[in-house]
């Protein structure tokens, strides 16, 4: 169980309104705040060079805790500077060949599916699109049906940003690994607000961030890539921490997954996230997830009460990211006022999940993702100024 007096006696955010933007970038709790800026003041103090030196333990354990996190090994993380620099590394790391097929969900990240009709147009990549099951969520006897022996890569986002539909990642995930199929998993919004276990999922590449459900700072992401196809891996581009200069004419590439990263980072943003992590694992994932459920459930039985609020979540289980949209009112609208009364949403715009969008004829919605340390009051609050509107 969650005590939520402690946790939000640790947010200091939590007194400045209420905060209903986690899929976006959740408040911070204190440990992390603390991490951060003390390490800051010792780069002012001593420098940056040193104050790294000094942190050095702390931050080699950084990729311990997002391997405790993900159940993974620390050899086998990167941590790069947001979700997607850690998915573009593992995407563009396949050499396609023309002909060669992608598998992806309708659901599927703006970022993402922009680098499949890049690979489109410059190595000649199929991409192929699995429908959704009659609950809306990715079929996976479809997705069996579809693989031959072209398809090259599964790569699927586990929970959209425009809702809270989930993907059922681990039985595609059953499937890859059926078939030999490497398989990409964008857990973005999943990390942080459920438990996450890469064997579980049969993932070979997962990619989050750290602002959103992990509550870690802006400007921090991680990538897994499974041991086994680590040495199958060369990144698309490299430097010399990626690859160290041995002899005039040879580099070695690194054999563990920091062959992703580069040699300049900001320390202060990777102690915060190590900190973030460590404060979900100790409130445990678990727990974690059954808060955001209920949370999430309840706003969802708030907003179905009110006539003219329609809400978009697909799914028979969904998470805590509530889309919905209020006949006659523009989201944007939604949005400028609930931010006057000092609640914050956001919006998921059609071009954000554009297949998804375009398939439901969805407008723009406001996108509302509690976290555990939202209260049922603040849910209340919210529903209460879309009732002021609709009446
Ligand atoms: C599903 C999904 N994938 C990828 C991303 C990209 O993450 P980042 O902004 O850290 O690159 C997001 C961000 O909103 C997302 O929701």
């Amino acid at each position: 169980m969650i005590d939520l007096f402690n946790v939000r006696a640790d947010t200091p955010g939590v007194e400045h309104g209420i905060h209903l933007n986690n899929a976006g970038a959740a408040l911070m709790p204190r440990p992390v705040l603390d991490a951060m800026t003390g390490y800051l003041r010792r780069e002012a103090e001593i420098g940056g060079y040193e104050a790294a030196d000094e942190a050095q333990r702390r931050l080699d354990a950084v990729y311990t805790s997002v391997a405790n996190l993900l159940d993974a090994r620390p050899e086998e993380i990167a941590l790069t500077e947001n979700a997607t620099v850690a998915w573009q590394m593992a995407f563009y790391s396949f050499a396609f060949k023309p002909g060669d097929r992608i598998l992806t969900a309708r659901a599927e990240y703006a970022a993402n599916y922009v680098a499949f009709l890049h690979a489109a147009k410059t190595q000649g990549v199929e991409i192929d699109v699995v429908p959704n099951d009659s609950d809306g969520v990715l079929d996976p006897e479809a997705l069996e049906s579809m693989i031959d022996d072209r398809v090259r890569l599964i790569a699927i986002t586990w929970v959209p940003t425009n809702g809270g539909l989930v993907n059922p990642a681990a039985e595609i995930g059953r499937i890859a690994r059926r078939h030999g199929v490497p398989y990409l998993l964008d857990a973005c919004q999943a990390v942080g607000q459920m438990p996450v276990n890469v064997d579980q999922l049969g993932c070979d590449m997962l990619t989050a961030p750290g602002r959103k459900f992990l509550r870690g700072p802006r400007g921090t992401g991680f990538l897994y890539v499974r041991q086994s196809l680590l040495a199958h891996l060369h990144p698309p581009v490299i430097d010399h921490f990626a690859a160290p200069w041995v002899e005039p004419d040879r580099y070695e590439l690194r054999a563990d997954a920091r062959r992703f990263e580069t040699w300049e980072n900001n320390y202060a943003a990777r102690l915060g996230l190590g900190v973030a992590i460590d404060y979900a694992l100790a409130l445990g994932l678990e727990h974690i997830e059954v808060r955001c459920q209920s949370l999430a459930m309840l706003l969802r039985a708030e907003l179905r009460q009110l006539p003219g609020v329609h809400v978009h979540d697909l799914g028979p289980k969904p998470a805590a990211i509530v889309s919905f949209s209020i006949d006659g009112h523009p989201a944007e609208t939604v949005r400028s006022i609930l931010a006057a009364a000092g609640i914050h949403v956001s919006l998921s715009k059609p071009s954000s999940t554009l297949l998804d969008a375009t398939a439901r004829a969805l407008p723009t919605l406001i996108r509302a993702s509690p976290h555990y340390y939202n209260t049922e009051d603040e849910i209340f609050a919210l529903a209460e100024h879309c009732r002021r509107l609709t009446s």
